[in-house]
């Protein structure tokens, strides 16, 4: 057995360790925050039995982007949205279950922009399976203030995927784990429930290269465009494995450890594909790639997109780089043909 290592490093202690220069403390501010909100959502999620959490909301409420929402929706919401606010850290937020960004009060204001899914999964927990939260971080100019939706969203159109400085998820699986970049590799905590710390156990993730592994819902084959279905038929000929979850934190978390390709594609139903970019797609890719993986979009680098709404979505291809090229090979191909 590997020995237990003799000097923990806690996430408090990583998050002031790895301030950004620029910072004058509220890069630590808001990642005290997030730390606390998962630490509530965490909580209340092992105790959703008990207390009569499990299930929707009685009036059938629906969010912005139409998904009827949980009750733990609306707490791990609330979570990030209370302990955010007033943090002194950030500008605004956006949030899934938001239907415009919410921005804070002036005299509160802090130079961050933050967009987060607070529970990720959500269809998956009355079934206790692994969900998650997501959040991906962009800065505003240094002393502009957000004064309105429509200020929020005029800059929202000037931001890029690639600003964001930094992204994580928390997955609540059958331990809670903490992922987080910053833009200098990957690390991974997990909560140590009897101290309520998170401490240091997956230092400097790099995600495998090379592992017959696929991650898709193949219930919606028959919507696929025929690039995909051949891609799919290729990975099943050659006797790749298949792991769907179906809560895109635990696809990804496993995706990272493990390797192999996670996807979303669009479909005929879905003509931008399914998950959001703002704050589950870009956030995943920035781990992706600071992992050494690759996560591509409808035409290119998720990352390397530009931002039209708070809500908008994108089709999802991430992994292992070999994975994701070879995935790729089949889409170029396809278009090389229809242009013959
Ligand atoms: P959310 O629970 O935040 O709405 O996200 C659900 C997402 C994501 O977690 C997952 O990858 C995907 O939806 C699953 O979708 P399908 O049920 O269509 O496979
Ligand atoms: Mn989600
Ligand atoms: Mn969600």
């Amino acid at each position: 057995m590997e020995a237990k290592s003799l000097s923990p490093v806690t996430l408090t202690q990583y998050i002031v360790k790895s301030q950004p220069p620029h910072s004058r403390g509220e890069f630590t501010l808001m990642m005290m925050a997030i730390q606390t909100a998962v630490k509530v959502i965490e909580k209340n999620i092992r105790s959703a039995g008990m207390q009569g959490l499990f299930g929707y909301l009685s009036d059938n409420h629906a969010n912005a982007t139409g998904d009827s929402q949980a009750k733990l929706d609306v707490i791990a919401n609330n979570a990030f949205k209370s302990y955010l606010m007033s943090s002194t850290s950030i500008a605004a937020l956006g949030s899934e279950e938001e239907e415009q960004m919410v921005i804070v009060d002036s005299d509160k204001q802090g130079d961050y922009l933050i967009f987060f899914d607070p529970l990720d999964g959500s269809s998956n927990i009355d079934a206790n399976v692994s969900v998650g939260s997501i959040w991906g971080i962009w800065r505003v100019p240094p002393g502009t203030k957000i004064t309105s939706i429509e200020q929020a969203n005029d800059f929202l159109k000037t931001m890029k995927g690639v600003g964001i400085v930094s992204a994580g998820y928390a997955m609540y699986g059958s331990a809670t784990n903490l992922v987080l970049t910053s833009g200098h590799g990957v690390d991974g905590f997990t909560l140590d429930t009897t101290i309520g710390e998170f401490i240091l156990t997956h230092p400097h993730i790099s995600i495998p290269r090379k592992r017959r592994i696929y991650s898709v819902n193949e219930g919606n084959y028959v919507k696929w465009e025929a690039w995909f279905k051949e891609y799919i038929e290729y990975v099943k000929d050659n006797k790749y494995t298949a792991r769907y979850i179906g809560s895109m934190v635990a696809d990804v978390h496993r995706t990272l450890l493990y390797g192999g390709i996670f996807c979303y594609p669009k479909d005929a139903g879905k003509i931008e594909g399914k998950l959001r970019f703002l704050y589950e797609a870009a956030p995943m890719a920035m781990i992706v790639e600071q992992a050494g993986g690759k996560a591509w979009g409808e035409t290119g680098r998720i990352l390397d997109q530009g931002i039209t709404r708070l809500h908008q979505r994108t089709p999802v291809y991430l992994g292992s780089r070999q994975e994701v090229d070879r995935c790729l090979s089949f889409k170029e191909k396809s278009a090389a043909k229809s242009k013959l």
